[in-house]
């Protein structure tokens, strides 16, 4: 399969510049699936996806483990079309799994202010599972101020806004195959 890699996209009008790239996803996803592998081996873990931005970025994690799995969603919204969070985590869609009793892997696309995995995390303990992991592919720590648990992460990143692979800007952007950042003027 051949990916589209232009190394700055226009999007919803504004400047984006390519951050991470394909190769360097794809490299760091290897070695995360290689740690899920040791960590959740005979666990028979849980992955629940936080869409939408979360399902490439789970695609390919999922495709990284060897070990048996299974996978459910979940749909949360806090950003709507803007480039900043709008504070409230709104529940779309709820998960279908049964997850008493069962080691649960949260995958988020990226932690930011850390709300919406707060929220998260605080839910699923509710169910009683085994266990609660959370793993995001980006983690803008600096910008993170709730108190969250972060056990696997892929990138940390400074406080830029950043689009593909899952991300949207007002839900554009998100097919492309590489991490770009917005272009800030000097
Ligand atoms: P948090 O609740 O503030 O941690 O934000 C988490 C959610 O906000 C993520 O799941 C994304 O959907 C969205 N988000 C945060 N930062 C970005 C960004 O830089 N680009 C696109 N979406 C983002």
């Amino acid at each position: 399969m051949s990916f589209y890699l232009p190394e700055s996209v226009d999007c919803n009008g504004e400047l984006f510049k390519v951050f991470i790239t394909k190769e360097q996803i794809d490299a760091r996803i290897e070695l995360l699936g290689k740690k899920l592998d040791k960590d959740f081996e005979d666990k028979h873990p849980i992955f629940i996806g936080i869409l939408n931005g979360a399902f490439i970025f789970l695609a390919d994690l999922m495709r990284s483990v060897t070990i048996p799995c299974e996978v459910d969603f979940m749909k949360l919204s806090s950003y709507g079309d803007e480039k900043v969070s709008s504070g409230q985590v709104t529940e779309l869609k709820e998960i279908d799994a049964k997850v008493k009793g069962r080691h649960v892997i949260l995958v988020e696309d990226i932690v930011d202010t850390g709300l919406s995995m707060k929220y998260m995390v605080e839910k699923m303990k509710k169910h009683n599972p085994a266990s609660v992991s959370v793993i995001t592919l980006l983690h803008k720590k600096e910008a993170t101020k709730h108190d969250v648990q972060v056990d696997y992460v892929g990138f940390e990143i400074p406080t830029k806004f950043v689009l593909g692979y899952g991300l949207d800007y007002a839900q554009e952007g998100r097919n492309l195959a590489q991490i770009y950042a917005l272009h800030e003027e000097e």
